[in-house]
């Protein structure tokens, strides 16, 4: 009996841990570029063509469609739960707190509807995520990755989830890689999709640790900062890569190097033998050139964590709402 009862928590404990690493995986599988070549052929120049007006209009928005598909993947895989609404049941994922500052809702919806007109209940949310965070870095500066698709979307988003799952801007170096690890990805993953903060901004309110409470800071660029960003402050927000917040490059590994990466986890990548040697080869301006490729790379794998395909979950109609 006794012996029956120990095979059974040890079947238990494997079908946990099987659940638990499905959630994580970054194999992909069911995941092809050019998925969606027969049965919505114009997808991507739908998509291209939307997102490109309102990059047109507002060029921050690239930033924050690329930072969408982050935090959807790093909670419950890339499979839209960022995008869904609250329910009666309770807050949804863009509710918690690391995620009020999320943008670019709006132009997803855009995609999707103008995806919908050629093709309806076809192309996944999930998707339109992974396709736009490429474009978004290729409009800003023309690197260019093919992305895998054929994602379908989930049905739960809740914000209780969000503190477990995603790094929180005041991480070291240690919290980061434990982070990424959790989610199939590596420390050169770390430092390579850290470099997405070439482009964008954070709130003073964000950056008020590191300003106020953290030395490794630039004293000059430091005290810059702090003439506009007051202790306890919220607004206004700072370009992460300063000088160079909408281009695409490799230059925020040049602002790291000079202690002027602006959050704690950007200067983190100094603290490690093999990211910190990342950063010192990426800022010479010869290596630079091969971040677009590496940057390519790590953005397909982390488009591949816990991915819904084949029959799991379904094609959303509204990307806000399940069906
Ligand atoms: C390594 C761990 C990371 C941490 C701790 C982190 C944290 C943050 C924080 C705190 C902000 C500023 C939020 C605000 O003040 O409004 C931010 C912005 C941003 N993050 Fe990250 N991030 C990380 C990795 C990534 C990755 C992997 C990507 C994409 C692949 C990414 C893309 C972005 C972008 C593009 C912005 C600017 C958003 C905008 O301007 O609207 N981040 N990140």
């Amino acid at each position: 009996m006794a012996v029956q009862k120990r095979v059974l928590s040890i079947f238990l404990i494997q079908l946990v841990l099987l659940a638990v690493s499905g959630l994580n995986r970054v194999d992909g599988a069911g995941l092809r570029t050019g998925y969606y070549d027969e049965s919505c052929p114009d997808a991507e120049t739908r998509a291209l063509k939307t997102i490109r007006k309102a990059i047109s209009k507002d060029v921050t928005v690239a930033a924050a469609l690329l930072r969408l598909h982050f935090h959807d993947c790093f909670v419950r895989g890339c499979e839209a739960s960022v995008l869904l609404n609250a329910t009666k049941e309770g807050g949804a994922e863009k509710d918690g707190f690391l995620n009020l500052s999320l943008r670019g809702f709006d132009v997803i919806d855009d995609v999707k509807s103008a995806i919908e007109k050629s093709c309806p209940g076809v192309v996944s949310c999930a998707d339109i995520l992974a396709l736009a965070a490429r474009d978004a870095v290729q409009l800003t500066g023309g690197l260019f990755w093919k992305v895998e698709t054929g994602r379908r979307d989930g049905r739960i988003s809740l914000s209780k989830e969000i503190d477990a799952n995603l790094p929180f801007s005041n991480f070291n170096i240690t919290q980061l890689k434990q982070n990424f690890a959790s989610k199939g990805l590596t420390k050169k993953d770390l430092v390579v999709l850290s470099g997405a903060h070439t482009i964008g901004s954070a709130s003073c309110l964000t950056i008020n640790t590191r300003l106020y409470n953290f030395t490794a800071l630039d004293p000059t660029f430091a005290s810059e900062l702090k003439k506009k960003c007051k202790p306890g402050g919220i607004l206004p927000v700072f370009e992460l890569d300063q000088g160079s917040s909408t281009i695409s490059d490799a230059h925020f590994y040049k602002a790291v190097r000079q202690n002027r990466g602006l959050l704690i986890s950007d200067a983190a990548l100094l603290d490690d033998h093999a990211t910190r040697a990342y950063v010192k080869r990426q800022s010479t301006s010869a290596a630079g050139a091969t971040f677009g490729r590496d940057f390519g790379k790590s953005m397909e794998k982390m488009g591949r964590i816990g991915v819904l395909t084949g029959s799991e979950g379904e094609i959303r109609q509204r990307c806000a709402l399940v069906n």
